[in-house]
């Protein structure tokens, strides 16, 4: 599995994916860090463990399309053939979704179907979480379609939700599942031990 990590923060998720890869918990190698930040911590991250970096901020092409041919060669000129999205902000153009159909993730701070879609993201899921109540939340990683976090489930794993949390200490708690809980998931495609066929995903 030759995979690019996008992210557009701080990267602690990219970190813990290029850690599985070199503990051999991951059978893949990071070629490529991908952000739309040319200040994002990630990119930090990348340097010091001597993985190349490209920063494609989709906000500098007035044409889509050319945006989506840049992004595509790119991938492609490296070889990629699997997609990790860790904590990338920007939406994928459909063609490279398409490209990537079935080999592309993304992890979310949340149990999904519950507290995704547009505008939930970072701070706002967790304050969103505890203003209803909840006591339970957790992470999910999930294929990535042409929609907000509606791609089929791959692994979701809950953490509790305390009286006494607030948004930064849930977010934490969900932080420490994320890591273990994407490079598991990537695992498993690493090792086809999962099929996708349509929405359905079976862990083998
Ligand atoms: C994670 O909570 C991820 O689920 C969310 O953004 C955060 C990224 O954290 N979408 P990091 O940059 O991997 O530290």
């Amino acid at each position: 599995m030759r995979l690019a990590v996008f992210a557009s923060g701080g990267g602690s998720n990219f970190q813990s994916i290029v850690e599985a890869t070199n503990s051999g918990l991951l059978s893949a190698e990071v070629v490529l860090c991908v952000s739309n930040r040319s200040d994002a911590g990630v990119l930090t991250r990348a340097e010091a463990e001597g993985i190349e970096s490209l920063i494609l901020d989709p906000s500098d092409f007035d044409d889509k399309e050319l945006y989506e041919t840049v992004l595509l060669e790119q991938l492609a000129s490296r070889d990629v053939d699997f997609i990790a999205l860790a904590g990338y902000m920007k939406m994928i153009p459909a063609g490279v979704v398409r490209a990537f159909s079935g080999r592309m993730l993304n992890i979310h701070p949340a149990l999904l179907p519950a507290y995704g879609g547009p505008g939930m993201y970072g701070k706002r899921v967790h304050g969103a979480v505890l203003a209803a109540g909840e006591s339970i939340s957790g992470a999910t990683v999930h294929l990535v379609d042409e929609e907000y976090d509606t791609g089929p489930i791959v692994l979701q794993e809950s953490v509790p939700v305390l009286p006494t949390d607030t948004p930064e200490t849930l977010a934490a708690r969900v932080l420490l599942v994320e890591h273990e809980l994407f490079p598991k998931a990537l695992a498993l495609f690493a090792e086809q031990q999962i099929t996708v066929d349509g929405r359905t995903v079976t862990i083998l």
